[in-house]
C-alpha cells in the first residue's frame, strides 16, 4: 500500500471539514480527498437504512479514488451502521463517535458526561453502547440538536439566533451538572464558541474532529501508511453532489483557504463530475 495516497473523508456537508482541518493540522503531509453530500443532507431526520444506502454510494466513488483509508466523518452516519461499511472493504476506516467517547472518558472528572448529535445519532444509541462497553459505571446525557446543523450550513453561526437556539437546547444538560460535553456532530466544532458561553466555562468540549484526526494519525503510523513527504500544494480536492458554488464558499471559509469544488452525479456505473 502506498502511502502517498489520499486519505478519504465524507459527510452530509460541510461538517466533515471540521475534521479535515485537524487532518491538515495533525498529519500535514496527507493528500485528502472529501466528498460532502450536500444535495441529500441532512442525514440527521433520516432513517439508518436509507443513510447506509447513501453511505455504500458515497464509499463506492471514493474507493474507486487512489485511496489509502477513509474516515467516516459524519456522527450520523457512523450511528447508522459503521459494522456494515467496514463490511465493504479492507482499507482502514473510521468512525468519529468511538475517539470522542475515549476523550471524553479521560478527560471528566466528576464522571457526568453530556453529549449533543442530531436526531438520528442521538436516537441510534450508538454514544450510549460505547460508553457502556467502556465505562459502565459512567453518567450519560444525551440531546439532539437538530438545528444546529442548518445554523451552521446557512452560515449563521455567530447571531443572536445560534445563541437562542443553543440555550433552549443546552438547558437541559447545565441542569444535569455535566463537567464534559461531547460535540457529537462533525458540524457542531463550528459552534463552539455559542456552545461554550452557553455551558459556562467548567465544561470541556470534546470535538469528536480532534479526536478522530488523532486516531486517524495512530492507524496511518501503525499501518506503515503516514505520510511525511507530501506537500501541502494541491493536497485537496473536494466533491459535493448539490451545486459546487455554495459548497466552495463556505468550505473556503471555514478552511480560511480558497478551494475548488466539483459536482458529482452518483451512479453505480458511472459518476460523472462536472468539471462546469
Ligand atoms: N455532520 C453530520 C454529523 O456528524 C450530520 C449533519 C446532518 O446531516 O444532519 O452528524
Amino acid at each position: 500500500m502506498d502511502s502517498n495516497k489520499a486519505i478519504a473523508l465524507f459527510d452530509s456537508g460541510v461538517g466533515g471539514l471540521t475534521v479535515v482541518k485537524e487532518i491538515y493540522r495533525q498529519l500535514p503531509g496527507e493528500k485528502i480527498i472529501y466528498f460532502g453530500d450536500t444535495a441529500r443532507f441532512p442525514y440527521g431526520p433520516r432513517p439508518h437504512e436509507q443513510v447506509r444506502r447513501f453511505v455504500f454510494e458515497i464509499m463506492d466513488f471514493l474507493l474507486a479514488q487512489e485511496i489509502k483509508a477513509l474516515i467516516i466523518a459524519c456522527n450520523s452516519a457512523t450511528a447508522a451502521g459503521l459494522e456494515y461499511y467496514r463490511e465493504r472493504t479492507d482499507l482502514p476506516l473510521l468512525g468519529v463517535i468511538e475517539p470522542g467517547v475515549r476523550a471524553a472518558l479521560a478527560r471528566t472528572k466528576k464522571g457526568k458526561v453530556g453529549v449533543i448529535g442530531t436526531q438520528g445519532t442521538i436516537e441510534s444509541g450508538a454514544y450510549l453502547n460505547v460508553f457502556r462497553r467502556l465505562a459502565p459505571e459512567m453518567e450519560l446525557y444525551s440531546q439532539a440538536c437538530p438545528l444546529f446543523v442548518l445554523l451552521v450550513e446557512n452560515d449563521l453561526i455567530n447571531t443572536p439566533e445560534a445563541r437562542r437556539v443553543a440555550e433552549v437546547y443546552l438547558s437541559p444538560l447545565k441542569e444535569k451538572k455535566i463537567d464534559t460535553l461531547i460535540l457529537g456532530c462533525t458540524h457542531y466544532p463550528l459552534m463552539a464558541d455559542v456552545i461554550q458561553e452557553v455551558m459556562g466555562p467548567e465544561v470541556q468540549l470534546i470535538s469528536s474532529a480532534e479526536e478522530t484526526a488523532r486516531e486517524t494519525r495512530e492507524t496511518m503510523e501503525r499501518q506503515g501508511l503516514l505520510n511525511l513527504s507530501g506537500t501541502s500544494d494541491s493536497r485537496s480536492r473536494f466533491f459535493v453532489s448539490g451545486p459546487a458554488g455554495a459548497f466552495q464558499e463556505l468550505a473556503s471559509k471555514l478552511l480560511g483557504e480558497s478551494i475548488k469544488a466539483y459536482q458529482v452525479v452518483l451512479d453505480h456505473n458511472n459518476p460523472l463530475i462536472r468539471q462546469e
